[in-house]
């Protein structure tokens, strides 16, 4: 998925005809042969012959003679195919056309920046546990069981593996010490400021990483309410509070339609960590070139903006409400906040009181609310976070 629109268009110019009249198993296999050829760490003679041979336990022996041969002049051609082939942007930069347009017109000096990211294994950011013991001694027990990390220096709990590794390998996972997540995902809490005392909503919850993160930095909350629509996603909540040993109350529900689950007391603090196109995590889903639609995105829009506008009535006065999402489009981040700013007389932007505890991150373009990090920036992933709050 990562390098589709390259392998397609390589494809193409091997192929004497359409390369949709392939049959789409045999099209899959020749594309999977073909990345093994281009980006894969196979041996090549193993590629040729494996893909081949799929070809024939697919039950296609006639195509297994197309299927080697267009390996086979990759191999030879492999300079002036990939050259030929980048003459299209899609191509060259394997994103779909619509969202290059896109970010090469929103982030006309970020979005090489972006595009590279996009195209990269991602890293392995590690969230150390406060409650369990310092970033530092944390990173000293990584040390002595031989995994080098890297601290950030804007995001208080994270590290960076030099090399990813599988969870059941991070020392103390299982106990609650550590969690994985990304870097640009881990300042939501210093956005959203919850102080003892305070009773907190996260209107979109599963599969817990936030809530979890607010619990872990302030013990004393009178309440955290961990809601989501998908009841399926809630039971990986109450997974993740109890490898973390803490407590929350689960809700499965719908931001918009809180007669169903709502006690009808307000909340001190909101976070919105909205549903998106995932355009800012396309590293770690790289299916998301292939699956999202340049229609998808005006719809999300309203979605988002019906989500923020109801969460804001959930909202006390003086209280404070963080918008998050992980896609990098103005569409779904900055043009919410601002319609819904432009509508709603009771919010105000607090984003630069906001940004003074976190004085590594920059804020979004020109006068718009919130902040926009460009995917690939300190390694991070792209996000974006407003701070909202309501007129006492
Ligand atoms: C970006 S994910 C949340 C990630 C989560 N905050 C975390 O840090 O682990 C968005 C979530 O919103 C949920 N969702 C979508 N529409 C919703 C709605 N109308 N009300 C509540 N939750 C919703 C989805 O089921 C999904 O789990």
């Amino acid at each position: 998925m990562r390098w589709y629109f390259e392998l397609e268009a390589c494809l193409q110019l091997l192929l004497d005809r359409p390369d949709s009249a392939l049959d789409p198993e045999v099209r899959a296999l020749a594309l999977v042969g073909l990345f093994q050829l281009a980006h894969g760490a196979t041996p090549e003679h193993a590629a040729v012959a494996e893909t081949v041979e799929a070809t024939r336990a697919l039950g296609r022996p006639r195509a297994a003679g197309l299927v080697n041969a267009l390996l086979r002049r990759f191999q030879r051609e492999r300079g002036a195919i990939i050259d030929a082939a980048h003459r299209v942007a899609q191509a060259e930069h394997a994103h779909p056309v619509w969202l290059l347009d896109a970010l090469a017109r929103e982030w006309p000096q970020d979005w090489r920046m972006m595009v590279t990211a996009g195209n990269s294994e991602p890293p392995m950011w590690l969230r150390v546990n406060r409650r369990r013991g310092s970033r530092d001694e944390y990173r000293a027990r990584l040390a002595a069981a031989g995994m080098a990390a890297d601290p950030c220096d804007f995001a208080p709990e994270a590290l960076r593996l030099e090399q990813p590794v599988g969870v059941g390998e991070l020392p103390g996972f299982g106990d609650g010490a550590v969690s994985v997540q990304d870097v640009a995902a881990q300042l939501a809490p210093y956005f959203l400021a919850a102080r003892a005392g305070m009773r907190v909503l996260d209107a979109c919850a599963a599969p817990g990483g936030k809530a979890c993160h607010i619990l872990e930095l302030e013990p004393g909350l009178a309440e955290l309410v961990a809601l989501d629509v998908d009841p399926a996603r809630t039971l990986r909540i109450a997974d993740n509070l109890r490898r973390l040993g803490l407590s929350a109350t689960i809700a499965s529900g719908d931001v918009t339609q809180p007669a169903a689950w709502w006690d009808g007391r307000a909340f001190e603090r909101i976070l919105l960590d909205v549903p998106c196109s995932g355009t800012g995590v396309i590293r770690r889903h790289p299916d998301i070139k292939l699956l999202r639609r340049p229609g998808d995105i005006a719809g999300l829009g309203d979605e988002q903006l019906g989500m923020l506008r109801a969460a804001f009535a959930l909202l006390a006065p003086g209280g404070r409400l963080v918008y998050a999402s992980c896609s990098v489009l103005a569409a779904e981040n900055a043009a919410v906040t601002r319609a819904f700013l432009s509508a709603e007389p009771a919010a105000l932007d607090v984003g630069e009181s906001a940004r003074l505890l976190l004085p590594g991150v920059a804020p979004a373009r020109g006068a718009d609310p919130g902040f926009a990090l460009p995917s690939g920036a300190a390694d991070a992933d792209g996000f974006y976070y407003a701070c909202l709050e309501k007129r006492a």
